[in-house]
């Protein structure tokens, strides 16, 4: 009662006098409360067989001219590296569904040639495959996410792949793969049961795909003491219906269950990446936010199937969606990415906190070249790292720490869809005991005095990082890569258990208290 009264008091729309005057919010940290865990997989990444985003984004080969690790471009290597990316998901995406394995094994002078149908119809010449995915995932220390073929594949197919990577036994795939060049299986946790087969996975109706779920689920079987982690296709956005079938008719067959969302704020016109108004900024961030709703009525479905919590909610393709750059591929999906974009991902992650109970993992669409990604880069050997890649480089202190609930009191704006609150926060501790707060002022023309209660939080010094720039719609280029980047944040001050922030317009900070 006493949050909701809180809420209700917060909504104090911003007038337009008050628009340019600095601003002020408080935020409440209920340290003595926390008792989840933000898995460190809500920090996933996705990589779709898709434009540039594997051959010439993470996947180079051997005889390129451009600096690289047995194949894998040195530089988004080191990039991914340097970002901690827990899981890994791929192949797909709607190529998942069309994607056949065996092309993608053997010596790669040998794989077939095929045309990506989905994505732009590019050659897909198949020198990206299982090993050079599962490899990678060890490289980076990810888990890998391996989405198998069920629109157009075969049960068959998908029970062979599994043996072909997780069996140790004296069997006809297992023994492929060691004819492969690979002795040892790889551990494989996640294996999602196609994807969107609502859609490009088929176009099937809910009812039809959890039978077809189950039959697949059936045959992917656990090897030599690797775990699989069956995920099923949930629904697109607020499909509530897809939601509720699935966990009746399949809940107790899976671990795991997606949801798919994309900021976008018109289908049929996405709006550049780069050009756009503060009315626009504020409409994409009230698009944002619906991910509370939603998240929170497909969990309230969840909980009636599964009171005890057990099939965990991934939310395993988020991010923004504008229309493609000028002068690039169609199909390629190939976007700029601001600060708009670094607040989008800074307030889906305060949204996926907040559900930690029940979002078990999160995948950002997608890691590098397309959609919201960490990295662009260009067939030059050019580089950047996105606003969006400072994001997750300074949120992963939440990683694996304990949520600290917390209540906001703070001005909200009209978005257009809703109404938005022009703070957003999230507070954890992690095992050392460390408490890390994050806290963006959404509003794109305003600074903002936050107001912290820490009770029961003993720390004298704030230190972190702030991530902002001078406008909204500033990115990185491959002539100014560093335009939007993090810089030491000095505005924090603690008196008496209260921490004071004073945050530019449109900025996103982390602090550890010490
Ligand atoms: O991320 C791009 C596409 O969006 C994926 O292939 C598909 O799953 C979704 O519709």
């Amino acid at each position: 009662m006493k949050k909701k009264l809180l809420l209700f008091a917060a909504v104090v729309m911003a007038s337009a006098a008050g628009l340019n005057a600095q601003k002020s919010a408080t935020i409440s940290v209920r340290a003595s409360e926390g008792t989840e865990i933000i898995p460190k997989e809500i920090y996933g990444h996705f990589a779709e067989h898709l434009g540039t985003l594997v051959y010439g984004g993470l996947w180079v080969g051997e005889g390129s001219a451009l600096p690289n690790v047995n194949g894998y471009r040195s530089d988004v290597l080191q990039a991914l590296k340097d970002l901690k990316v827990p899981v890994l998901r791929w192949p797909g995406g709607c190529f998942a569904d069309e994607y056949h394995w065996m092309d993608g094994i053997g010596p790669r002078a040998e794989r077939p040639k095929l045309v990506n149908t989905h994505w732009g119809g590019t050659v897909e010449d198949n020198s990206f495959g299982t090993h050079e995915f599962l490899n990678l995932c060890e490289m980076l220390g990810a888990e890998p996410y391996v989405s198998v073929n069920v629109g157009s594949g075969t049960v068959q197919e998908t029970a062979q792949w599994v043996e072909y990577m997780t069996s140790e036994g004296d069997s006809p795939m297992a023994n492929m793969r060691r004819a492969n060049g690979r002795e040892k299986a790889w551990k494989v946790k996640y294996l999602g049961i196609g994807n969107e087969n609502w859609g490009c996975g088929g176009n099937m109706r809910a009812e039809y795909y959890a039978d077809v779920y189950r039959r697949y689920a059936t045959y992917a079987r656990n090897y030599d003491g690797n775990r699989l982690y069956k995920v099923a296709v949930g629904p697109s956005e607020d499909d509530y219906h897809w939601m509720e079938v699935l966990m009746r008719e399949a809940g107790s067959r899976m671990n795991g269950i997606s949801l798919h969302y994309y900021t976008v704020t018109d289908w049929s016109a996405k709006g550049s990446a780069t050009q756009f108004d503060n009315d626009h900024y504020y409409y994409t961030i009230s698009r944002t936010r619906y991910m509370d709703e939603m998240l929170q009525k497909h969990i309230a479905i969840m909980d009636r199937y599964d009171p005890s919590n057990r099939v965990g909610l991934l939310v395993d393709e988020w991010g923004t969606w504008w229309d493609e750059e000028p002068g690039t591929v169609r199909g390629h999906l190939y976007q700029q990415n601001t600060m708009r974009d670094a607040m989008v991902a800074a307030l889906n992650f305060d949204m996926f906190h907040k559900y930690t109970r029940r979002v078990k993992m999160a995948n950002i669409a997608q890691i590098v070249n397309v959609l919201q990604s960490m990295i662009l880069t260009n067939a030059q050997g050019g580089m950047l790292l996105t606003p969006t890649y400072h994001v997750f480089k300074m949120y992963s202190v939440h990683q694996d720490a304990t949520y600290l609930p917390l209540d906001i009191s703070c001005d909200w704006i009209d978005g257009g869809q809703r109404a938005i609150p022009l703070v957003s926060a999230t507070a954890s501790r992690n095992a050392a005991g460390v408490v890390h707060i994050s806290v963006s002022n959404v509003d794109a023309t305003t600074p903002q005095t936050v107001s912290i209660n820490l009770p029961g939080v003993n720390a004298r010094n704030a230190t972190g990082e702030i991530l902002t720039s001078g406008a909204i719609n500033d990115h990185n280029t491959f002539e100014n890569p560093d335009k939007v980047k993090t810089a030491p944040f000095r505005g924090a001050r603690i008196e008496r258990g209260v921490l004071t922030v004073t945050l530019p317009a449109a900025s996103i900070v982390t602090l550890a208290l010490n």
